[in-house]
């Protein structure tokens, strides 16, 4: 793995750096050398292998990156900025267009950036499997947790088979999302206008309206690796 230092001072000069050009003061974010290192290494390890080194230079996301650092605040005086409420992005396109490694960079760009970040990343199948009731498991906890994190990835959504328990869930977790205003990062291989049909209007109504949209190349990145 990458050593951490590096990469966080490292990342925290490309977010200096979108900072300024965008007009915007770096020095309102702590100096790396200020930041909990030991921070920056446990939201790395969280980072699934295959997208720890992921950087975000998708315009779309870049600009959501720079939207959800402008509305960070500190939660008391002297306390690191962290990440309130701000835009959702909606990254839509084929498989293996690149939309999770740029969900993973954005948030390697936040974590490293000095703001104080909690996220959560799932994928829309994993967390209906995780909501599924059964003895012991205490899905109203699950799905609190999701709802309520400052940041949240939720990969793959409309690519689990339909049911009117999906839309629910589905619906829940949204409405919560979209009430709060939080940032949420959302890929999917539907095209937009195909939502409403895989999701539910209510949802893709709220989808509408929260999210800014990030559009792919339709090139499967994973069949045109460039040659070793
Ligand atoms: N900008 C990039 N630079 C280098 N590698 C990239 C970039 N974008 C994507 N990749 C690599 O391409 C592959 C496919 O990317 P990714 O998994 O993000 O696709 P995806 O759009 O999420 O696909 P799916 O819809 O199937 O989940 C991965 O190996 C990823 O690491
Ligand atoms: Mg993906």
């Amino acid at each position: 793995m990458a050593d951490p230092q590096r990469v966080g001072a490292g990342a925290l000069r490309s977010v200096e750096r979108i900072l300024r050009a965008r007009g915007m003061n770096p020095q309102a974010l702590p100096a790396v050398d200020d930041f909990d290192e030991r921070t920056i290494r446990r939201a790395d390890e969280r980072i699934p292998p295959r997208y720890r080194e992921a950087r975000a230079d998708h315009p779309a996301v870049v600009k959501w990156l720079r939207e959800v650092v402008a509305q960070a605040a500190p939660a008391n005086p002297g306390a690191s900025p962290q990440v309130t409420t701000g835009p959702s992005l909606l990254m839509a396109g084929v498989t293996g267009a690149g939309k999770t490694h740029q969900a993973y960079g954005a948030l390697r760009a936040l974590t490293h950036s000095g703001i104080a970040v909690r996220w959560e990343a799932t994928t829309a199948a994993d967390l209906y499997a995780d909501l599924r009731p059964r003895t012991g498991n205490d899905t109203e906890r699950i799905l609190t947790r999701v709802t309520r994190v400052p940041v949240l990835i939720l990969d793959d959504l409309g690519a689990a088979r339909t049911s009117e328990w999906v839309e629910e869930i589905t619906y829940r977790l949204i409405n919560q999302r979209y009430n709060r205003m939080l940032p949420t990062l959302i890929t999917t291989n539907l095209a937009i206008g195909d939502l409403r049909v895989g999701l539910g209007d209510r949802v893709a109504s709220r989808l509408a309206e929260m999210t800014e949209r990030a559009t792919f190349e339709p090139v499967d990145r994973r069949r045109h690796c460039p040659a070793a």
